[in-house]
């Protein structure tokens, strides 16, 4: 079997960005279910600090990222929809699209549309994937209708920016947070109806006050410890959490009571990995993102661009909260 060398990220050991180390690696040919990716660009997303500091345990030497665009140069048996010379993209498990080339499961890996980018592709999968879960996929008891109100944290982000204007789409009133007055601004230009900055502003009073003390049906929380029991407070009665990321700090156990005592509201803590388990599901939802995209609805905002070998750089940017948008690694 003939193998190729591929520059790669991957960590020894659990740590801070200095784990992360520029290494060759030896990739194979695709077995059954598999494809093998030359990439032509790589995304950057939360999740990938999360596994790199040891918050989600993998075990060691880990290569490191979820998401990544490029064109298939090898197809394993029984895999039919992607052929060799496909332009593609995904959001995946397992962690690895810090590379050059690997081999990995087809089943999450989707054909690009030819109008757009390697780079959007990279940047988009697992942002936008997650933007359309959340919006169209974890609603509150009798769904989400045009003018209902909803809190979104960290607006001006990878995944906020995404929904920002995928809410305005669905005619829904978006409030969201950020950490400073730019990136306020920059969440209301992508469609926010409000934004708060939630560094100097108590982001409970100001919903309170945008709602008319009514609070908003649902509150998409991935900002985690340091928002969790707050944006309980911003929810209407039979209101939804759904806290999908842990960006301060893991959120500390809850007492339901608290859920009863605040009117009856539901918490959800949804992860993509769930949503994407099947070939058509996957699908079925990269189809809805690409008809955002392509329809100029959802504009893929690329704010940053590291060169693979610079992947440190790149997640002390994103941890420091320097960054807005997406982020890509180029090859
Ligand atoms: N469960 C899922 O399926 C799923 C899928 C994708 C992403 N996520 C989660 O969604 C969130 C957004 O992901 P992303 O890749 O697009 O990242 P991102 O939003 O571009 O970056 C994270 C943002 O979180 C905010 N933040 C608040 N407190 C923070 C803190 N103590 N340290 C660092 N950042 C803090 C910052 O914005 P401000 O400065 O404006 O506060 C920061 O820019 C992440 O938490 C991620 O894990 C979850």
């Amino acid at each position: 079997m003939s193998t190729q060398t591929s520059k790669a990220i991957r960590i020894d050991q659990p740590g801070g960005p200095e784990q992360l180390k520029l290494v060759d690696v030896q990739v194979g040919e695709p077995g059954a279910g598999e494809i093998r990716i030359r990439h032509k660009a790589v995304g950057l997303n939360y999740i990938d600090v999360y596994q790199r500091t040891g918050m989600y345990p993998f075990a060691m030497p880990l290569q490191l990222g979820m998401e990544a665009s490029g064109v298939i140069e090898a197809v394993g048996g029984g895999v039919t929809h992607l052929q060799v010379g496909d332009r593609a993209a995904y959001a995946s498990t397992p962690p690895g699209s810090y590379c050059e080339l690997r081999v990995m499961p087809a089943k999450c890996v989707c054909k690009l549309p030819d109008a757009i980018s390697f780079d959007t592709g990279a940047a988009m999968m697992l942002k936008g994937l997650t933007a359309q879960y959340l919006l169209r996929r974890t609603q509150p008891q009798g769904g989400l209708q045009a003018g209902d109100q909803v809190l979104f944290h960290a607006a001006a982000g990878g995944v906020g920016l995404i929904a920002c204007q995928w809410a305005k789409a669905m005619g829904l009133q978006l409030i969201g947070t950020a950490g400073s007055d730019e990136k306020c601004a920059l969440a209301k230009s992508h469609g926010a109806a409000f934004a708060i900055n939630y560094a100097k502003e108590d982001f409970v009073a100001r919903v309170k006050e945008i709602t008319g003390g009514k609070g908003v049906k649902v509150v998409y929380d991935s900002v985690g410890k340091d928002t969790f029991l707050k944006s309980l407070d911003c929810l209407r009665p039979f209101g939804l959490l759904a806290n999908f990321g842990n960006a301060s700090g893991k959120v500390e156990p809850l007492d339901i009571g608290l859920l009863a005592a605040k009117g009856s509201l539901y918490v959800s803590r949804p992860t993509l990995f769930t949503h994407i388990a099947t070939r058509e599901t996957t699908q079925q939802m990269a189809d809805e993102l690409f008809a955002m995209v392509s329809s100029g609805k959802v504009n893929i905002r690329i704010d940053q661009r590291f060169a693979l070998a610079d992947v440190a750089e790149a997640h002390r940017s994103l941890e420091a909260r320097k960054t807005t948008g997406c982020t890509i690694l180029t090859l």
